[in-house]
């Protein structure tokens, strides 16, 4: 089979990657290791920051969004005893939006098949060749256990942080640079309203908390707990007692309900270099992991696309706006910027989510100064909570800076 662009994921970025690319005329193929169900389910982000939204909207894949979106104009930080306001609208005149990455993949995976795209679930064994010639290839064996190839002009990774693109490109080409956090989240959804109209960050000696939501009925709640940590120490009346615990406040009562998910995700910062080898391009996790406080991940995968998408327009469309329009080079001006263009985001992204998590975990066992560790934190929070330049800087990273910065 040939395409223009094979896609290796079909998690938000290649999906998002394969819609923006059909609207400019461009097609390509989605390989898929897992089923269309489990994509669909698999829980994890939930806020879109206001580009994330346009970007949705402006290309017709935000109908549900519009509807269902719940619009946030600011947040909460929370430390024993004080709760502030961040107002986004007021400080940067942006918003975030409450909508889950599983209503995304779905509306995006519905956009692809009305569109008669090829969207290839449960395929194996992928591996990709020629990265460096003009005639990239990506073999794999598909869902009935048939041998393919597909041919391409241009192959993107877009297969998240254990996919196969990122260590096809030869080891001593890559750099990365790696933090590992002494603290894992653990997470559940609960078929509760939630008990905050914003989401609440909260510092506490015992350890971080979130409440975040999903639906005007269903919560959605984090806990910092020890990386080590089993989910079956866990039962729910633990992380009930537990989150009641950090988030209290006088005047105020955390709402329980039914947990239907419950799991615990590890925390790190990894950045991996180059994001492009050749003919392959990385998008989203398959190139860089934020630890989730801030609630990044999702968006800088989309930034990376909304960068990559206009540079392949440019490419595909012959034109080359850039300087030599219109010659070879003219064609590759926007593929060339794309790494240094959307690495300038990544870096941006992976000091904000480290300055959220910095600020707001309590580091495990007996770290020598944590308690000169706690007054740092608390005194960034109060200054964060009370000077507008401080809230301003959290306002704008948080809702999302300009793509070119
Ligand atoms: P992914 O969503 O990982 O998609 C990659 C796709 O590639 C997957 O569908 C995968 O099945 C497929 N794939 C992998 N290997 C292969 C292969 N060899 N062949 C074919 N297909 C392959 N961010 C937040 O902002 N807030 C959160 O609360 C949050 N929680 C998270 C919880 C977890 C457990 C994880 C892992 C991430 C979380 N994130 C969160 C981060 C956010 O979800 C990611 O940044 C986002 O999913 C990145 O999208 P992506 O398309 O780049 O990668
Ligand atoms: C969510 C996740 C985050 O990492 C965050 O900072 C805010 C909200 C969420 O899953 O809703």
């Amino acid at each position: 089979m040939r395409t223009q662009v094979a896609i290796v994921g079909a998690g938000p970025a290649g999906l998002l990657l394969s819609h923006l690319l059909g609207l400019r005329g461009i097609e390509s193929v989605i390989i898929e290791n897992r089923s269309r169900a489990y994509v669909e389910a698999r829980q994890r982000a939930g806020v879109l920051e206001q580009g994330t939204v346009d970007t949705l909207l402006e290309s017709g894949v935000g109908e549900r969004l519009k509807q269902e979106g719940l619009r946030h104009d600011g947040i909460y930080l929370q430390w024993p005893g004080e709760r502030h306001r961040i107002n986004f609208a007021e400080l940067c005149g942006r918003s975030v939006w409450v909508y889950g990455q599983t209503e995304m993949v779905k509306d995006l995976i519905e956009a692809r098949l009305a569109a008669g795209q090829q969207l290839q679930f449960e395929v194996s064994g992928v591996t990709l060749e020629d990265l460096d010639g003009d005639r990239p290839v990506a073999r794999y064996i598909d869902s009935g256990g048939g041998r393919r190839h597909l041919d391409a002009d241009i192959v993107v990774g877009a297969d998240g942080f254990h996919g196969v693109s990122r260590p096809s490109i030869p080891a001593p080409r890559r750099r990365t640079w790696e933090r590992d956090y002494p603290f894992a989240w653990l997470g559940i959804l609960a078929t509760v309203p939630p008990s905050t109209d914003e989401l609440i960050y909260v510092w506490h000696p015992r350890g971080f908390a979130l409440h975040s939501m999903r639906s005007p009925s269903v919560s959605r709640l984090y806990l910092q707990v020890d990386p080590g940590e089993k989910i079956e120490n866990w039962p729910d009346e633990r992380i009930w007692a537990e989150l009641a615990q950090r988030m209290q406040l006088e005047g105020w009562s955390l709402r329980e309900g039914p947990v239907t998910d419950k799991s615990i995700t590890p925390m790190r910062s990894f950045v991996s270099t180059p994001m492009r080898y050749g003919r392959l391009f990385l998008v989203g996790d398959a190139a860089h992991i934020v630890p989730p406080t801030g609630a990044k991940g999702l968006n800088l995968a989309v930034s990376d696309v909304r960068l990559l998408a206009a540079a392949l327009g440019e490419y595909f469309a012959g034109s080359g706006a850039g300087p030599g329009s219109g010659s070879a080079a003219g064609r590759e001006y926007w593929l060339n910027r794309y790494p240094d263009d959307a690495l300038a985001q990544v870096w941006r992204k992976t000091h904000f989510s480290w300055w959220m998590t910095t600020m707001l975990h309590i580091p495990g066992g007996p770290v020598p100064g944590a308690d000169f560790e706690q007054q740092l934190q608390l005194a960034q929070l109060r200054y964060v909570t009370s000077s507008v330049a401080a809230a301003t800087e959290l306002a704008e990273n948080y809702t999302g800076l300009p793509l070119r910065i």
